[in-house]
């Protein structure tokens, strides 16, 4: 789920918390000041080592329900704790651990495939945020169980386990089960890019059964920025990889949903979602929409200068707040659900992100019994929210969004790694409308063809169920009636969505 960037809301949570304003202060200094140096790379350098002094663990079924540590020379700082918890699903084996970075510890679920584990792609997936517990997507949208109340989950028929083996990664560290002994943060998406990309490689070395299969990083809503990062992370760490030796990861393509990738193309785009029928009649009055068609140019215009032709981050964090002020914030306030415009908020953002289901979710995990079947760290609270603020604090400080990410989708386009950009019709927040907007304007050797593409219709069992269009390797598709969360409210199309998109990279 996508969090509102926004200072106001953000200190508002923050000091109904427990931290001080002081620490707030502090916090803000430090974060300005990485803001206003020069952003991380994603490359994450591989140590020097002698391969002959690896041993993988070699196959998923030697695991036991004790943690057994993994570690790579490669990646000194870096080891895998790994363990068979067998639940949810029930009929596949299902792993979960942490990725131990130094004093940093991130949580993943492993699902085997419930067709051909020993054949079938791998796909990873993330939630977005940022500070967004992938728990959300495992336990109400594409995972092979779903919460029914705070005690109870039942299978899953259309978990995206069906044709693929799937990991779902809480990131980064402060998010869900993850969590750093000394309170360090994670505030840009290149820095999480690397422990990303570490993990992945430590997996893929270990595990030899799946050496050079092919991967696909997934991931919804703010996903949009991580995982063109993530996939840029991986793929250029696959040429260490080969010079050291080792097999590179099989990255075939980046899928994601109602992504955020580009913030300057989706803020106006809430124009055409409020005051025209690209989604769903025209829901804003008269004058509102006159004031935000009018606000477009102008905010256009300081978005341009200050964010796009050149990075300045004062000038651009201004651009942004004036454009959502003017362009955002009339619907952000009108009580609607912002990830579905067909539909009110059920409870609050803040209690529920307007789906009451996400209180099952945090019920459900903070069972006792189920903490010690996944090997949760004792230290995790029981009522730890399913939503870091302090993650969403730490990257907004960094005006991480901000940063280029679609220029990484035409980097791994340039490369030959696909991607798919989809998109349910009813969400306001990552509306398809800005989605869209990006995938044609993006400066690319595939983008003539591709922008001569009409959309046409995709069906599932000989209905519509959205538009898509696709060339070179690039897909962007829709999915009617579908909100924020597409596997939540379309489980089937979006199964079927994925399972063509693995099998011929089109719908
Ligand atoms: C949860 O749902 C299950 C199955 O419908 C039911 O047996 C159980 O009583 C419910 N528990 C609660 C706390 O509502
Ligand atoms: C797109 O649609 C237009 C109008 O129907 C048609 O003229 C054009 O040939 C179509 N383009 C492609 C690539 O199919």
């Amino acid at each position: 789920m996508l969090r509102q960037v926004s200072r106001a809301l953000a200190l508002a949570s923050l000091l109904c918390a427990t931290a001080s304003a002081t620490y707030h202060q502090q916090f803000q200094q430090w974060n300005t000041q990485k803001a206003l140096s020069q952003p991380d790379y994603t490359r994450l350098e591989l140590a020097s080592f002698d391969i002959a002094s690896f041993q993988p663990i070699g196959s998923l079924s030697t695991l036991t329900d004790q943690f057994m540590v993994l570690g790579h020379p490669a990646f000194p700082k870096y080891s895998v704790r790994i363990k068979q918890s067998n639940f949810c699903d029930g009929s596949v084996a299902a792993y979960t651990g942490y990725i131990d970075v130094e004093a940093r510890h991130l949580f993943f679920y492993f699902f085997e495939s419930r067709n051909a584990p020993d054949k079938d792609d791998v796909i990873f997936w993330t939630n977005g945020g940022p500070g967004g517990s992938s728990s959300m997507g495992l336990f109400m949208e594409l995972g092979p169980c779903r919460v029914v109340n705070s005690t109870t989950v039942v299978f899953n028929e259309a978990s995206w386990n069906s044709n693929a083996n799937i990991f779902f990664i809480d990131q980064p560290v402060d998010v869900g089960f993850s969590y750093a002994e000394y309170g360090e943060y994670v505030s840009t998406t290149e820095e999480a890019a690397k422990d990303i990309a570490a993990f992945v490689a430590i997996f893929f070395e270990h595990f030899s059964s799946f050496r050079g299969r092919a991967f696909h990083m997934a991931g919804e809503s703010y996903g949009g920025r991580y995982i063109p990062l993530f996939s840029s992370a991986i793929y250029d760490q696959n040429i260490e990889l080969v010079k050291a030796g080792l097999t590179p990861v099989n990255l075939k393509s980046a899928i994601i949903g109602n992504g955020l990738t580009n913030r300057f193309t989706q803020i106006t785009s809430y124009y055409d979602m409020q005051c025209t029928a690209a989604s769903v009649e025209p829901i804003t009055d008269i004058s509102t929409c006159i004031r935000m068609k009018q606000a477009i140019p102008r905010c256009q215009k300081l978005m341009r200068t200050s964010c796009i032709n050149a990075f300045d981050p004062i000038g651009c964090d201004e651009a942004i707040q004036v454009c959502r002020m003017e362009l955002q914030d009339p619907y952000w306030t009108s009580g609607m659900n912002v990830y579905d415009i067909s539909k009110k908020c059920e409870g609050s953002l803040e209690e529920t992100h307007c789906y009451p289901i996400t209180k099952f979710i945090q019920g459900y995990l903070s069972q006792p019994e189920i903490r010690q079947k996944l090997g949760v760290d004792p230290s995790i609270p029981l009522d730890k929210p399913l939503s870091s603020h302090n993650v969403g604090l730490a990257f907004s400080g960094t005006l991480d969004i901000l940063r280029p990410s679609d220029l990484y989708v035409a980097a791994l386009l340039e490369r030959g790694v696909d991607v798919l950009i989809y998109a349910g019709t009813y969400d306001w927040i990552c509306n398809w409308v800005g989605n869209e907007r990006w995938t044609l304007d993006l400066d690319w050797s595939g983008k003539d063809e591709f922008v001569k593409q009409n959309l046409t219709e995709w069906k599932v069992d000989g209905k519509v169920a959205g538009v898509t269009r696709s060339a070179n390797g690039f897909t962007f598709a829709t999915v009617n009636g579908a909100g924020h969360m597409v596997p939540y409210d379309k489980p089937w199309e979006s199964l079927e969505m994925v399972n063509r998109w693995l099998k011929n990279r089109q719908l």
